[in-house]
Order: structure tokens, then sequence, then C-alpha cells
């Protein structure tokens, strides 16, 4: 094959521009930089086939929205995800987003790379992989990146493809729409007032991402996106039906079965900090397939980075003592590098008890009460009890037990 192939193997320190401009080129083979090492790579024996999480049907909502609030609440505890069906958002505006990304990827490499940045919180983001400059073993995934932040009311479209603009930002204002509407389910599920959550989040902070994952010609050796918690708040994610996505609960995956035209949300970290726990941030990865693209589209719902996220001090009492410190959620994010990483990042930043098991007992021996990053929070904390104290006032109160 084309020499090309081999120049890509032997340049490693030169950083792709994209899956996509490889695969354009004639790839046939992985190249080093997104080969995973074994350790990382997908285990078939761990892998649970099919599975389909709780559906939430929001036509609930109109006609029993107590027994809703119950379900939703359910599923954010017992999974921290969950598939949402008669949402209300139109199909035309799904499929008319889902054409505008394909046009967007579909454009020459010389226009995307107009917008590549490792940088996370510019208006508009071209990259493949995370943080390619930082990464040995990279990520099979190429993406495109929208941060809205609250002052931004015009937003910097990209003008190419034409259609764009208009099917993003019809897009986007719905899925803005039913990320409210769940915050205030998921607010009375704490048995609070429902704009309790969407308070603590402050003028809240969307990031949007569409996800491209082109057929892998070694699909075992790579993974699209490495095992993760959403860092922010609520994730709302629609996908074709190509399927790969893949969460975790204790040392299995589970393989979710995507229902045509529903999303997909899970609860993100902040969500799980503001329950104090109650609310699971759960840990989630995606294959890749041999033969098929797959595209997803991810609403992340984020609190402003001005907001300090702690738990909820109306969920604590002597059966329920707080788990979290509160952390300022630019700090969060700074700490974590990129808006999601890996579940034991959050756990050495804002965990404070482990119950025996790590992380709701997701992890393997490695991430146990006797790792080493669970070590460091304890020589962190001294192993002292303090007081409650106002976590919101101040910081640097933590309970442990
Ligand atoms: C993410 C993510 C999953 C997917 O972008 O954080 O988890 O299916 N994506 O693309
Ligand atoms: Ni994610």
């Amino acid at each position: 094959m084309p020499s090309f192939v081999a120049n890509v193997n032997q340049q490693t320190d030169v950083l792709p521009k994209g899956v996509k401009a490889l695969m354009d080129n004639g790839l046939v083979t992985i190249p080093g930089r997104y080969i995973k090492p074994p350790s990382h790579r997908a285990v078939k024996h761990l892998i649970v086939p099919g599975v389909e999480i709780p559906v939430i049907d929001m036509a609930a909502l109109e006609s029993d929205r107590e027994k809703f609030v119950q379900t939703l609440c359910k599923a954010s505890s017992e999974w921290g995800i969950f598939q949402v069906i008669n949402h209300g958002i139109p199909v035309a505006t799904m499929q008319g987003m889902v054409h505008g990304v394909l046009e967007l990827f579909d454009l020459p490499i010389e226009e995307k790379m107009k917008y590549y940045t490792e940088e996370v919180f510019v208006p508009v983001r071209y990259c493949t992989s995370m943080t390619p400059s930082q990464e040995t073993h990279m990520e099979w995934h190429d993406h495109f990146q929208h941060y809205f932040s609250n002052r931004e009311k015009e937003h910097p479209w990209p003008e190419k493809p034409a259609c764009y603009k208009r099917l993003a930002s019809s897009y986007v204002s719905s899925v803005r729409h039913l990320s409210q509407t769940l915050m205030s389910a998921l607010s009375e599920g704490l048995g609070l007032d429902s704009n309790c959550l969407a308070k603590s989040f402050g003028d809240s902070e969307m990031i949007l991402r569409s996800n491209y994952y082109l057929p892998c010609p070694n699909p075992d050796l790579a993974l699209g996106m490495n095992g993760h918690t959403d860092s922010g708040g609520l994730t709302i994610l629609f996908e074709d039906q190509v399927g790969g996505l893949q969460a975790r609960k204790g040392d299995l995956w589970y393989d979710l079965k995507p229902i045509k035209n529903a999303f997909i949300v899970n609860i993100a970290d902040q969500l799980e900090i503001l329950s104090n726990g109650k609310y699971k941030s759960i840990e989630h990865r995606v294959l890749v397939q041999p033969d098929q693209t797959r595209l997803s589209i991810v609403a992340f719902c984020n609190p402003s980075r001005d907001a300090v996220i702690g738990p909820l001090l109306e969920l604590i009492d002597e059966q329920n003592p707080l788990l979290y410190k509160s952390t300022l959620y630019q700090e969060h994010i700074t700490n974590a590098e990129t808006p999601h990483y890996h579940i034991e990042d959050l756990q050495a930043s804002v965990k404070l008890c482990n119950h025996g098991s790590v992380m709701h007992g997701r992890g393997p021996s490695s991430r146990g009460p006797g790792s080493a990053k669970v070590k460091h929070v304890q020589e962190c904390i001294g192993g002292q009890v303090h007081g409650r104290g106002n976590p919101a006032a101040n910081q640097q109160s933590w309970i442990v037990h």
C-alpha cells in the first residue's frame, strides 16, 4: 500500500488532522497513536449486549407528573442514564441537525482546520480525539464543538455548510428546552422546588458536540471514546442506530440499544454532587465498528463556570451526611482539563467517602479503597472529622466517615 500508510505509522509526532482525513487518504491499518494498550481495550466477556436502560415517557409529564418524577428519579438513582421518548422535539428538527452535521464533517479538510484547536471554551472547535498533543493513545473520533456561554447571544456559527446555522440553532433551542423540563422534574425528585437545580447552576452554559466515528480497520485495538463521566450537569445525546455506546456498572459494560428518535440522557458529575450522590453520574465509553460510521450529537447542559457546586443543604441530615465538598465549577473542570474525564478524577477531587466501594461499586480493584488516588484523598483530608459547617460558605469544611 501506498507509502502514505507507512508515513502515518512512523510519524507519530505529527498530529493527525482527524480520522476522516486519514481514511480519505486511503488508510488501511490504524496508526500507532490510535492503538490502545491491551489493558485499555474492551474486554469481550465483560460486555453485556443489547441492554435496555430505563425508558422515560415524557407524555406522562402531562397525565401524571408525580409518577413521572418518581420514574425519572428512580432511573437517575439506579442507572444515571435513560432514554427519553415522546419528548416533543420534532423528528424533522433532529434529522435536520443530523443532515447539517454530516455536511459539516464532509467539508474539505482545509475548511475544517480553520476551527482546529485543543481549547475547550472557544465558540467553535474542530478536533480529533480530545487533546491530541497530550495523548499517547488517541480516541478514534473527530468532533465539532460549540460552546455557548450565557453572555453570548450571537453565536458565530460556521458559514459553511449554508444550511448549518439554521438547523443547528433550531436543534439547540429545542434541546435547551428539554433540559429545562428534565431539570425541573429532577429537582422535584429530590423533594425540592422545581427551580432548585436550575438556580444552583446560575446562568447555565451549554456545549454542543457532534462526534463522528468512522469505521475502524482494527476496531478491537481502538476505542471511539475512553471511559469517562461527563463533568457537567445533564447530558442529552442523540445518536443514529449504529450503536457502540456502553455504560458501566461494576466491572461490566452495558451495550446500550438506542431507540429510534429517542434521546439518551445521562446524569453528569455536578448533578451527582448537588444531589449528594442520589443521582449517579455514570461512566460510559464508545466502541468503534469495522464497517459503519456512527454519529452522535451531544448537548452538555452545564452550570455557569462561576457557580459553586456542592450538595444542596436541604438534603443533608443525620441519615444523609455530606458526601462531597463544594467546588467552583470552573475549578472542577480546570482540574479535569477537559469537559469530560475519568471517574478517578471526580473521586480524587470531590468525593469524600467511599462506603467501602469506589463510586457506587463501579471500580475494579485498581480503583478500590487501597488505590493510590483514594490514598491521596485520605492523606489530603488527614482522616480528620470536621464539623458539618456550611459547605458553600466554607469550601474546606468536610465530613469524613
Ligand atoms: C461524550 C460522550 C458518547 C457518544 O461526548 O461525552 O460520551 O456516543 N459521547 O458519542
Ligand atoms: Ni460522555
